[in-house]
Parts: structure tokens; sequence; C-alpha cells
């Protein structure tokens, strides 16, 4: 029998595009988790009708948690349901997976553009990393094997993009310059950077994970990539995450990519 990915798992941005996608693998997978938080900033909206479906038909394993990751009130009152919902058990995994992404050359680039996507994909990611933290050290006390890192024991994932790299951005740049999202999903990769330093002492796995070009709102119908395809790559990158996976950016087949 295949072993379970984790037993709760925080997914945000979960009513459409990747994050709909995951929820959906999670719940469908051999051995799901027990509880899977799907976070998503209009549970009741129009967008949000086939996460709901989803839920009612899977009404034991997933809940539906109104987040919207630009409002730390709505971050730290997710936190306090998660907790209840948790009934005195850790969270194992949270997904970062919500981002905004406005296409912006230097022309059309301005303040508000460049703190609007800042705050959605780098300002999110971290305060729920602060908010969810004492749950992911619970989830990692509790785990049996305790000097070993996986998203079965406590971890933090990041949903990044390969036009996060540095290195890389000479060779694509010119197809995507979108100053706000490379910029901001740039910081996102230092964040996972030294929230893996810093949460290392709690056995916490932190790293950056990117899905590939996927159709989506987000992607646009010439990607390459079905949803399907990328998340089934995501799930077995996720199933497979060791110790020395912390800290670094890996796409949706494990190939580590340049920072
Ligand atoms: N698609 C690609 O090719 C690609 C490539 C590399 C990386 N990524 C990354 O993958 C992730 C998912 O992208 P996607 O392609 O699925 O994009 P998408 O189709 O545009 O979906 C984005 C999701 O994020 C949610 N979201 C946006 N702002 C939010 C907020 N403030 N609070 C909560 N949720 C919010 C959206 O919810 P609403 O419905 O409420 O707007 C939606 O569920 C993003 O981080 C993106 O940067 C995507």
């Amino acid at each position: 029998m295949a072993s379970r990915i984790c037993d709760s798992v925080l997914v945000t941005g979960s009513n459409r595009g990747i994050g709909l996608e995951l929820v959906r693998q999670l719940v469908d997978s051999p051995t799901p988790p027990v509880q899977i938080f799907a976070g998503c900033r209009d549970p009741n909206g129009q967008r949000s009708q086939d996460l709901q479906e989803l839920a009612q038909k899977h009404r034991d394993v997933i809940t539906v948690v109104q987040l919207d990751t630009t409002s730390p009130t709505s971050i730290a009152e997710a936190s306090k349901l998660v907790e209840t919902k948790l009934k005195g058990k850790g969270l194992n995994l949270i997904i970062n997976n919500a981002g905004v992404n406005i296409p912006g050359s230097l022309a059309e680039t301005g303040k508000q553009e460049m703190v609007d996507v800042y705050t959605t994909n780098v300002v999110g990611p971290m305060l729920i990393a602060k908010d969810f933290h004492p749950l992911l050290c619970k989830a990692a006390a509790q785990f049996p094997h305790q000097t070993s890192m996986s998203c079965s024991r406590s971890a933090i994932i990041n949903v990044s993009t390969l036009l996060s790299s540095i290195t890389t951005c000479p060779e694509n740049f010119s197809v995507s310059p979108m100053y706000p999202y490379r910029v901001s999903k740039a910081a996102l990769n230092m964040l996972t950077r030294c929230l893996a330093e810093d949460l290392k002492k709690d056995g916490i796995l932190v790293m950056s994970l990117h899905p590939g070009w996927v159709q989506t709102e987000m992607g646009g119908p010439k990607a390459p990539l079905t949803t399907a395809e990328s998340i089934s790559g995501m799930m077995k990158v996720i199933t497979s995450l060791t110790e020395k996976d912390t800290g670094t950016l890996l796409d949706w087949e494990g190939k580590n990519i340049p920072w």
C-alpha cells in the first residue's frame, strides 16, 4: 500500500488552476491526507464553485477555509480555524500556491504594480509561515523519526517559477519581461532560503517548487502542460523530498533550477 503523503495539508489559492488540481490529486491519491484545508479568498463566490463541489464530494476530508493571503486578519483567522479542526494535532504541510502575475514591461510597471504583486507573492507566504509555525512545529514534534525531514512530517512548499531564476533570466527575459512577477518570485525564493535555515532546528523542511508552464488562467492556453500533468509530477517530487532538499528550488520533475 502506498504511504500517505501527509496527515494534514493546507493549500492556498485552491479554488482554480494549479491549486484546485493539487487538492483534487491529493484527495484522489490512494491514501489521501486525513484533512485537506483548501484555502481560497472568496469561498462563496462564482470562482469557487468547482472547489465547493469537490469539497461536497469529500466532506470528511476537505475543509474550505477563507484565506486571503493579502490580509493578515484572514491569515490569523484561518490559522485559528485550522488549529481547531486539527483537535490538538499539528499541521504537516503548507503549499503556498496563491499567486498573481501582472505582465509588466518597464514602461507598464509602477509602484502599485510592484507593491500589489509583492504583497500577494511574498508577504502572504511570509505571514502564513509565521502564523502557522506553531502548528508545523507541533507536527514535527509528533513525528516518530525525529531526525528526518519530509512533507509527511512538517514542510512548507512555496510555489515559485523558472522566471524567478536570476541565472536563467538572460535566456527568457525577452519572452516574458514581467518585472513585478519575476522580482517577487526571486524574493519568495529568498524567503524559502531564510525559512529553511531558520526552521531547520524545528525539523521543518522548506523549499520552492516550479510547476512548469501550465495551462491555467495565469499560464494561458499555449502552455505545454495540463494541470493534471504538472501536478502529478509535483506530487512525486513532494513525496520524495528529504532534508537534502530543504532550501532548494526544484521543478515539477525534480530537477534543480539555479538561483
Ligand atoms: N501557470 C503557470 O504556468 C505557472 C508557472 C509557474 C508558476 N506558477 C505559479 O503557480 C501558482 C498558481 O498559479 P496558477 O497558474 O494556478 O494561477 P491562476 O490560474 O491565476 O490561479 C491563481 C490562484 O491564486 C489565487 N489567489 C490570487 N491572489 C490571492 C489572494 N490574495 N489570496 C488567496 N488566493 C489568491 C487565485 O484566487 P482567485 O480566484 O480568488 O483570484 C487562484 O486560486 C502561482 O503561485 C503561480 O505564480 C504558475
